[in-house]
């Protein structure tokens, strides 16, 4: 674990009962981005993609760390704008509309990832209205085979992106775009590869492909962003070797001196800096197969359900039970740990051993921080909100989440 074990366990004592909450160690945070950025080389720009957390908090901790922000939204670039007027702003997603984009020009975005010729038709018009000119990344849903990964945006039938072989129609007629200037492209393919090796190579295909393009059709390439995507081992795998990436990046660094490379990691980032706590409230045996129910569950951390994992945990026990009735108890059992929501799919660990668990113990689910409180339905079925605890300088700083600057 990579949160400050005595802080949570300080926090549990101190909690009497129905515990759920996320702690997020911004002590640990600071480190792992510090030791990121020492890997990485300089010629690559090294974004934090928020949709993975986008606290206050964890934003302003990452930035006098990061190149900048990877956005996909006008919420997510007002967060981003409420704690810098100035940082670099990337800006994706493939449904942005009129409307965000004129809010986006105020807002002072610094590249537009454009995913369609609709897009680029908006935007020019838009910009040409200003008289601005705007920088724009073209992202690009290429036709090679890409490594397998949890979820692939790319290389395959889905939304998002330009397709290769329209690309090759527009590039030739970039001149009816005048309000854009497009400095490169952007590849955004897959997520949670924990793959090194793959993940270089993968990056090495995108620059071929981008100074090709460039070359066919005499563009002035000046930065290939490659997406996220890099993968954290939430089950026994090995954990994505950072280091041999980054010596791989440092050669295509050689290889392409005249380029920036972009990078813009979300889970990487923030994945290891969280975790959700949540207490037993109840275990039962129902049909031969034990099962323990949590004050919590789906609606505050739906990751291991998206992704159907059993998601990695460590028990707290709590030895005092001040109730006159028994303590309901399994003693090296599998036990299925399930939320609190009235549907079967609120599961967060299936058929799990455990040697001791307890109605009163507090599971601590790791590898929280990231794609857990912020893709979940917080309201479903109106049970309470978990607490939202940050360390700082190790002690606990605020529960309150506040996007004050
Ligand atoms: C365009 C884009 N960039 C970056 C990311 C961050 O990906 P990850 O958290 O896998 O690094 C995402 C995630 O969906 C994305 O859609």
């Amino acid at each position: 674990m990579t949160v400050n074990n005595a802080l949570i366990r300080d926090y549990i004592d101190r909690q009497n009962n129905e515990l759920s909450a996320f702690i997020y160690d911004l002590d640990y945070l600071e480190q792992h981005i510090r030791q990121l950025q020492q890997q990485l080389p300089a010629q690559v720009d090294c974004y934090y993609a928020i949709k993975a957390n986008n606290d206050a908090a964890i934003l302003q901790t990452l930035l006098p760390h990061v190149y900048g922000f990877e956005v996909a939204s006008i919420g997510e670039i007002e967060k981003v704008r409420a704690i810098s007027d100035s940082v670099p702003v990337a800006f994706g997603g493939p449904g942005k509309t009129l409307s965000e984009l004129r809010r986006a020009l105020e807002l002072n975005v610094t590249f537009y990832h454009l995913e369609s010729a609709l897009q680029l038709d908006r935007l020019n018009n838009l910009a040409m209205e200003l008289g601005k000119t705007v920088c724009c990344l073209l992202r690009v849903n290429p036709h090679f085979a890409l490594p397998k990964a949890t979820l692939q945006m790319a290389g395959q039938a889905t939304q998002f992106g330009i397709d290769e072989q329209q690309l090759l129609q527009l590039l030739p007629r970039l001149a009816e775009y005048p309000a854009l200037e497009i400095v490169g492209f952007h590849f955004h393919c897959l997520s949670n590869n924990l793959d090194a090796g793959t993940h270089a190579g993968l990056v090495r295909h995108y620059l071929a492909a981008a100074s090709q393009w460039a070359s066919q059709f005499s563009l002035k390439l000046s930065v290939v962003n490659v997406g996220g995507g890099i993968g954290v081992a939430y089950q026994a795998e090995p954990q994505f070797d950072f280091a041999r990436y980054c010596q791989q990046l440092t050669q295509l660094c050689h290889e392409y001196p005249q380029l920036r490379i972009a990078t813009e990691c979300g889970r990487y980032i923030t994945a290891q800096c969280g975790v959700y706590l949540t207490e037993v409230t109840d275990i039962k045996c129902n049909h031969g197969e034990y099962f323990a129910i949590l004050r919590g569950g789906n609606h505050h951390f739906r990751l291991p359900s998206s992704w159907q994992h059993n998601h990695p945990f460590t028990i707290f026990a709590r030895d005092s039970w001040p109730h006159s009735y028994p303590r309901p108890e399994i003693n090296g059992k599998t036990v299925t740990l399930c939320g609190e929501l009235c549907t079967p799919k609120d599961v967060l660990a299936k058929q799990v051993t455990v040697s001791q668990l307890r109605a009163g113990d507090v599971i601590v689910f790791n590898k929280a921080g990231a794609y857990g409180w912020h893709i979940s339905h917080h309201d479903f079925l109106s049970h309470p909100h978990p607490q939202r605890m940050y360390i700082k300088a190790q002690q606990f700083i605020t529960t309150e989440v506040s996007y004050a600057a």
